[in-house]
């Protein structure tokens, strides 16, 4: 069993409202997420609460809000961000525009007080701040403790009522002494105990699922991602090797050594399906469509092992390796909630599958875990490193990382760059468009994301770094997944991944994904785009830059793969270029 959440953090929809519940749990206690509009009573157990922030204004009524309850059953409370404001605007004081937003590194001078809120942190500092509206009058019984340049209210305190707020982000890095202000919170204010720690927790789990399982056996769809292999271990340390099987698909769509690693797995068997997916595939173009056929196909894979293998008989369970994030987004047992900003199109499910979840027949030893716990607990198994560290990878795999195109176009010249006739996806808002790519010859990220910004039309900008012939040479072919183009991707893509992991490179990006588009020549009709990118979570992304060194080898072998031309860099963060073109 996991304790009991000391600290719940209610979800105003900030995109850091899971780094915030992380935060909490690095220091030692166990924390959960639930959404913002949770009734009072029902919180009342935890000692105490923090508002995240999110993207509304107070002001606008489809906005977030919490049970203004919280504020008066004697808990503390800490607002963040726009739990900030929300936390002001309930209680009385008034919230307004500010005369001009503040984005970024910010510096916070903190009063010194008695305060256990502040205790060893007055003085100046660096923050990070992401806000335009801001707190205009205090609620009574409140004072400011501290400001910045451009923001006079930047944190806030009612010791008596044990209620604070703090206009800036501290649980990002970039907040300096974020860790310091969360843990005089949860330890000095809300007088937490520590209880959790996840390196400590494989006998604790392994005894929950011989609970859960008793006598029956254990099933697994196994991905070679870091959550399923995890789970898949944990049941067969609990159970023993004969009572788990993994079924792994072999879509055909896998990086180059990915089935080799994953059968390597004691209890796994490959079920080869790449004629299945490739021959479903054969002539499609369309990004929606390709996610599309890939469902469906797994749906009928899936249907076909669990026939086979009688894997709905009563001596059966189906095993899971959902973690803690994917519980909340799918409106799971914690409440769920649809605010986050982007939800991952999974697979679709099976009827058989569907019907093991309703009847309860399922084991999901880490769906209270997040992933940087998930892969404490591996650890803990001593699963290697290689399998543990990887960077998160697509479950249709290279198929959206393989574009295609209906036509055959040339590229058009325009005064900012080159304009690449391909679709690539972006993202804005909750919507997604598919537009053409600008190429620029130079590797400077606040060119592109100007341009971006100017350009009506355009996701992405894209450095041009190495190719055979010159651009002007290029043009766009008319291609679809052809186990030709995915067979370059895969070599591209294999060739990345050795250099990155030779270099240290791939430990200090959060994914690097290759991306293939039918740009070239008659000979070479393909180029490849590289794209490594920083994240907390993949909802939003930075670009991020390479050594000239290794990126020059990339290049020097890349280019050596027939049948590709050129070589080119991803400037554009997100939003609004998502992380995968599709
Ligand atoms: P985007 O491209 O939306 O991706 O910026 C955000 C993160 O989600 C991953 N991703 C997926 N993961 N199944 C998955 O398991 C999928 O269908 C899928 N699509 C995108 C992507 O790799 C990135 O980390």
């Amino acid at each position: 069993m996991n304790p009991t959440a000391q600290i719940i953090v209610l979800d105003a929809g900030g995109q850091y409202c899971h780094l915030i519940a992380r935060k909490v749990r690095d220091l030692g206690v166990y924390a959960e997420v639930r959404p913002s509009e949770t009734p009072a009573a029902e919180l009342a157990g935890a000692r105490g609460l923090i508002i995240s922030g999110g993207p509304g204004s107070v002001y606008d009524p489809a906005s977030p809000t919490v049970d203004p309850a919280i504020f008066a059953q004697g808990q503390p409370v800490l607002g963040i961000c726009y739990g900030h404001q929300l936390m002001a605007h309930l209680l009385g004081g008034e919230v307004k525009k500010g005369d001009k937003g503040e984005y970024g590194l910010a510096t916070l001078d903190l009063d010194a007080t008695a305060d256990p809120m502040w205790a060893g942190l007055a003085g100046r500092q660096q923050v990070w701040m992401s806000h335009r509206d801001v707190v205009g009058a205090l609620p009574p019984g409140f004072s400011v403790a501290g400001r910045t340049g451009t923001c006079a209210v930047g944190a806030i305190a009612d010791p008596q009522r044990k209620l604070y707020a703090v206009q800036f982000h501290l649980e990002v890095v970039h907040t300096t002494r974020g860790r310091e202000y969360l843990s005089n919170f949860i330890y000095g204010v809300c007088g937490c105990a520590k209880d959790w720690d996840p390196r400590h927790r494989a006998p604790v789990l392994e005894q929950e699922i011989r609970q859960a399982v008793g006598s029956r056996n254990v099933f697994f769809f196994v991905s070679g991602g870091v959550d399923s292999s995890v789970a898949f271990a944990l049941c067969t340390r609990a159970l023993g090797a004969e009572r788990v099987r993994g079924v792994y698909v072999d879509t055909g769509l896998m990086r180059e050594g990915e089935t080799d690693t994953v059968s390597r797995l004691p209890g796994v068997a490959v079920e080869h399906a790449e004629a299945q997916f490739l021959g479903a595939l054969a002539g499609v173009t369309d990004p929606e469509r390709k996610r599309h056929v890939i469902g469906e196909e797994f749906v009928r894979v899936q249907e076909r092992v669990i026939e086979s293998r009688r894997l709905l008989d009563e001596q059966w369970i189906l095993g899971q390796g959902t973690i803690y994030p994917d519980t909340i987004e799918s409106g799971g047992e914690s409440g769920g909630t649809a605010k986050a900003a982007l939800i991952k199109t999974h697979h679709n499910r099976v009827a058989g599958i569907q019907k093991l979840i309703e009847a309860g027949r399922i084991v999901e030893p880490l769906k209270s875990f997040y992933k940087d716990e998930v892969r404490q607990v591996g650890r803990e198994l001593e699963l290697p490193a290689e399998l543990l560290d990887r960077h998160p990878f697509p479950g249709p795999g290279l198929a959206i990382r393989c574009l295609c195109s209906d036509v055959e176009a040339p590229l058009t010249e325009t005064g900012d760059g080159i304009m690449i006739p391909v679709r690539s996806v972006g993202v804005q808002g909750d919507s997604r468009t598919y537009a053409p790519v600008l190429a620029i010859r130079s590797m400077d990220h606040a060119r592109a994301t100007a341009l971006i910004n100017r350009l009506a039309g355009v996701n992405r900008v894209i450095c041009d770094v190495e190719s055979q012939v010159p651009l002007d040479r290029m043009e766009v072919f008319t291609s679809s997944l052809t186990p030709q183009r995915i067979g370059r991707l895969r070599a591209a893509d294999a060739i990345v991944r050795r250099l990155s992991h030779q270099s240290g490179y791939d430990q200090r990006v959060w994914q690097f994904p290759v991306i293939l588009i039918p740009l070239g020549t008659e000979d070479a009709p393909d180029s490849v785009v590289l794209r490594p990118v920083d994240s907390v979570d993949g909802m939003t992304a930075q670009s991020v830059m390479m050594d000239v060194d290794l990126l020059q080898k990339i290049c020097r072998e890349v280019l050596r793969v027939p049948g590709i031309a050129g070589v080119f860099y991803d400037l554009t963060h997100k939003p609004p270029g998502t992380i995968e073109w599709e």
